[in-house]
């Protein structure tokens, strides 16, 4: 069997060069910014709330005056880090960080609205090349994120490098179904109502069909670990949740 080549990677199903990846996946989330928010409601009935929720209450943020510093990568709309600022004491302080200036210019408004502007920053970055000193924070947060990103172990290779040491690392990804019967109706869901709800909400069915061609091409749970372990963190393990739906992976820079 032919060596894999390494300039290229997938967008969605398609085999794409490694450079124009990018390019693409920012298109995507130009095109549903303003949506962006909505369209996670409708399409998991509300679910990522709850998951977002689970990964806050695994970070722990402190909950007294203690300084705690977050770094949520490809924080988008900046729905994680406003859940651990609301979970945290006055020490907490949130970077959110995202290649996309829609997603952040609709984080910023929605920080504003919340009146958490103070506690919660936003700024343009690749996830890959973070423009951030070593053993700056003490959490990494990446929700929904790390899929789209081309050069993962570049990403978390950053992680490790940004984080203190004794600091967490944690990847929240949508992951593979494994339950019998549950697999094919979310195959169903996913492969026909998602791009037809992203035609009627965002008018872009192609964006939802990248967004759930991607999954499928995310690693498996474990190979992802090894991946993290591969980057220098130590204590990696991950759980499923909601069947294999989404897993959260966790890891520590010792
Ligand atoms: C599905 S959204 C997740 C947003 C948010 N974390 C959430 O859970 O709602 C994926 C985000 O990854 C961002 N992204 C994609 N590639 C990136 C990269 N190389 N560096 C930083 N952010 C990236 C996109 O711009 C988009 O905002």
């Amino acid at each position: 069997m032919p060596a894999p080549d390494p300039q290229t990677t997938h967008f969605g199903f398609r085999d794409v060069p490694l450079a124009e990846k990018q390019g693409m996946v920012d298109g995507v989330f130009h095109s549903v910014a303003r949506r962006y928010d909505l369209m996670n409601d409708l399409m998991s009935g509300g679910l990522h709330r709850v998951w977002k929720d689970i990964m806050v209450n695994t970070l722990n943020p402190p909950k007294g005056d203690h300084a705690y510093a977050l770094l949520d990568v490809a924080g988008g709309t900046g729905d994680v880090a406003f859940r651990a600022a609301l979970a945290s004491g006055h020490g907490f302080r949130a970077t959110v960080c995202d290649i996309n200036t829609d997603m952040l210019a609709v984080g910023r408004d929605r920080a504003a609205k919340r009146h958490l502007d103070d506690r919660v920053s936003f700024v343009e970055g690749n996830a890959e090349s973070l423009a951030f000193p070593d053993r700056a924070f003490d959490g990494y947060t990446i929700a929904f994120g790390i899929r789209n990103v081309p050069r993962i172990e570049s990403a978390l290779k950053e992680a490790y490098r940004v984080l203190k040491p004794g600091g967490r690392f944690l990847a929240l990804e949508f992951s593979s179904v494994e339950v019998p019967g549950l697999d094919r109706l979310y195959d169903l869901f996913s492969f026909n109502v998602i791009p037809q709800l992203g035609r009627a909400v965002t008018g872009d069915a192609e964006s939802y069909r990248y967004l759930v061609e991607s999954i499928r091409k995310f690693p498996k749970p474990a190979a992802f670990a090894d991946m993290i372990r591969g980057a220098g963190f130590a204590r990696v393990n991950w759980q499923t949740l909601s069947g294999g739906i989404v897993a959260l992976h966790s890891g520590w820079r010792l």
